[in-house]
C-alpha cells in the first residue's frame, strides 16, 4: 500500500487467494518430526541485556514489591511475562514509519494516514483516536451506560467491567458452559451462548442494554477465541433487538489466527476477508493498540456516524485533540502498519505457534495448564496446581510469586485477587484462578521459552512447599494494580532454600 509516495506497509501475506484456491496457514516442517519446534520467522536486530537476580534477591525483591508481580521492577525481572500489552517487539517497517510522523496538535498527516489503513483493514469511515483500550472503554461507558443498565458479554475484562459498574451499570456473562471447563479441549470456548443472550435480552428488556460487548479472543479465561460464525450471530440477535453491537478488537489478531486454522467456513478467506467479514456486522468496533497493531494506542471506529458523533466530545475532553487522541504520532504511525502486518499469517501465527509450545511442554508434564493453547500467553490453572490452597488465599497470586522466585519470571494473576470486591464487601471468588504467562510477539527466543518451560517443571514437582497470601493494603478500585500482600508464612524462604539445594550455584 502506498500514500503519499511512501511506502507504509510491507507485503501483506505471501498468499494471494486466486479462485478456487485454498488459504492454508503456512507451517514450515521439520525434517525429523520428533524436533518440530515453533520457527521464528523474522530475525532479531536490537537486543536488551536480561539480569536474572538471585533467588534469595528475588525473594528479597517480591517482598518490596509487597507480592505483586505488577509492582517489581522490571530490572529485576528476567522473563517478563506479565503482558503483551505494549511490550512486543515492533518490526523495522514500524519503526522506520514512526521516524516520519507528522507531528502537529490539529490536522496531522499521520491521522489521515492512521485513518485510511483502518478503513483499509476494517471498512469503516469514522476513527475516534484514544490513548489506550480503557479510555475507549471510558468514553463508551460515559455515552451508553445509565444507573441499572446490563452490558451482556461473552466474558468481562477487568478495566471494562470498572468502567461500566462506575456508571451504575451492571456486567452479565454469557460465555458458554465449555469455557470455564479449563480442561476440555474445544475450538472456541469463548464463544456467547447465543439462547442466553436472548433470554437475558427479554428478560431485562432491550431498553435496559446499551449494548452487547463480544470480547475477541476472550483474556480473562485464557484468552480463548470466538468462531468468526459466532460473533456474527450475536451481531444478528443485536439487529433483531435493535442493540448495539460492539466488538472489542484488542485480542483479534491472535482470534483470527483461531478461526483461520479451526474454522471450517474461514478455511478459503484472507486473513482481510475474515477481518471484514466481522466488521461489516459490527455497529462499534474499539481496541488496545498496545495488543492489536503492536504498538501503542487506542481507536474506536464505526460506519455509523450517529454513533461516533454521541462520543465525540469527549475525546478532546479526555484524551487530546480528534487527530491524536493522546497517543503519540509516532505510535500512531507505528500503529499504521502495524495493522496492516495483522493481515500477514506469518506475522500473527507468531504468539499462537510459541504459546501453543509452552503448554504442550508444560501439559506433557503434567502441570494443569488451561486446553486448548489460547491466544495472549500460556495459562496455568492454579487452582489444580495448588488444590490446598483456597480462594481465600489466592492460589493465583501465590503460584506467581513463586514463579518468581523459581525463574525471576514475572507472570500475572487473573483470578480471585483480579476481581472487584461486592458492593457489600465480601469477596467475589474468580471462575478460574490462573497465572498467565503472557508471550508478548517477537520477544523471546525458543530457549527463553525453554528455561520458563523448565523452571515451571521445578516448581509444580515442589508444589507442596507452596503456601498462601493475604492482603496488607487492598486498594478499593482495581486492587490488583497496586494492592501489597503477605505470605501466610516463611513459606518462600523454604522455597528459595530448595531452589539452592536443587540447582546449586546456578542462578
Ligand atoms: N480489552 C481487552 C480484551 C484487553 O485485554 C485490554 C487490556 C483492554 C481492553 C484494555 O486495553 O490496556 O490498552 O487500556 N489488556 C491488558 C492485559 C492490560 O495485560 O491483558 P488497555
Amino acid at each position: 500500500m502506498v500514500e503519499s509516495g511512501r511506502v507504509i506497509a510491507p507485503r501483506a501475506g505471501r498468499h494471494h487467494l486466486s479462485q478456487n484456491e485454498t488459504y492454508i496457514m503456512s507451517i514450515v516442517k521439520f525434517y525429523k518430526e520428533e524436533h518440530q519446534v515453533p520457527l521464528e520467522m523474522h530475525k532479531v536486530r536490537v537486543v536488551q541485556k536480561l539480569f536474572l537476580p538471585t533467588v534469595e534477591e528475588r525473594v528479597q525483591k517480591l517482598r518490596e514489591a509487597g507480592n505483586n508481580t505488577f509492582l517489581l521492577q522490571n530490572k529485576d525481572v528476567f522473563m517478563d511475562m506479565l503482558t503483551d500489552s505494549g511490550v512486543n517487539a515492533m518490526s523495522d517497517n514500524q519503526i522506520a514509519a514512526s521516524m516520519q510522523a507528522d507531528d502537529s496538535y490539529a490536522g496531522s498527516e499521520t491521522f489521515n494516514r492512521l485513518s485510511r489503513v483502518i478503513e483499509h483493514v476494517f471498512g469503516t469511515r469514522y476513527f475516534l483516536p484514544a490513548h489506550q483500550g480503557r479510555a475507549c472503554e471510558n468514553i463508551l461507558a460515559e455515552t451508553f451506560v445509565k444507573e441499572g443498565d446490563v452490558v451482556p458479554m461473552n466474558f468481562h475484562f477487568t478495566t471494562t467491567k470498572a468502567h461500566i459498574t462506575r456508571k451504575g451499570g451492571r456486567v452479565e456473562e454469557l460465555i458458554i458452559a465449555e469455557g470455564l471447563d479449563p480442561n476440555l479441549e474445544y475450538p472456541f470456548k469463548g464463544n456467547f451462548d447465543i439462547a442466553r443472550l436472548r433470554a437475558l435480552i427479554e428478560e431485562v428488556g432491550a431498553d435496559h442494554v446499551p449494548f452487547v460487548r463480544i470480547e475477541a479472543g476472550t483474556n480473562l479465561i485464557g484468552g480463548q477465541p470466538l468462531s468468526m460464525q459466532n460473533m456474527l450471530d450475536v451481531a444478528a440477535v443485536c439487529k433483531e433487538y435493535g442493540i448495539m453491537s460492539v466488538l472489542d478488537a484488542s485480542l483479534l489478531q491472535d482470534n483470527l489466527y483461531f478461526i483461520k486454522t479451526r474454522e471450517e467456513a474461514a478455511k478459503n478467506m484472507s486473513v482481510a476477508e475474515i477481518i471484514r467479514k466481522i466488521a461489516d456486522q459490527m455497529d462499534l468496533i474499539y481496541f488496545s493498540s498496545r495488543k492489536l497493531g503492536f504498538a501503542r494506542g487506542g481507536a474506536i471506529i464505526s460506519n455509523n456516524e450517529s454513533l461516533i458523533l454521541k462520543m465525540k466530545a469527549f475525546i478532546p475532553l479526555y484524551e487530546g485533540f480528534l487527530t491524536y487522541g493522546g497517543m503519540e504520532v509516532r505510535a500512531m504511525e507505528a500503529m499504521a502498519v502495524g495493522l496492516m502486518e495483522t493481515l500477514d499469517e506469518e506475522i500473527i501465527n507468531q504468539g499462537p505457534i510459541f504459546i501453543e509450545y509452552l503448554v504442550k511442554e508444560l501439559s506433557e508434564y503434567g502441570v494443569p495448564m488451561v486446553k486448548p493453547a489460547g491466544g495472549l500467553g500460556a495459562h496455568i490453572n492454579a487452582s489444580e496446581f495448588l488444590p490446598n490452597i483456597p480462594h481465600e488465599q489466592y492460589p493465583a497470586g501465590a503460584l506467581a510469586t513463586a514463579l518468581y522466585i523459581a525463574g525471576g519470571i514475572r507472570g500475572m494473576e487473573r483470578g480471585s485477587l483480579s476481581e472487584q470486591r461486592n458492593p457489600d464487601g465480601s469477596e467475589n471468588y474468580a471462575e478460574l484462578e490462573l497465572v498467565r504467562l503472557a508471550c508478548p510477539r517477537r520477544v523471546f527466543t525458543l530457549s527463553q521459552v525453554k528455561y520458563c518451560a523448565d523452571r515451571v517443571k521445578w516448581l509444580y514437582d515442589n508444589r507442596e512447599l507452596i503456601g498462601g497470601l493475604k492482603w496488607v493494603e487492598e486498594p478499593e478500585v482495581l486492587r490488583f494494580f497496586f494492592g501489597r500482600l503477605q505470605p501466610l508464612s516463611d513459606w518462600q524462604e523454604k522455597l528459595a532454600a530448595k531452589f539452592r539445594e536443587d540447582f546449586g550455584e546456578s542462578l
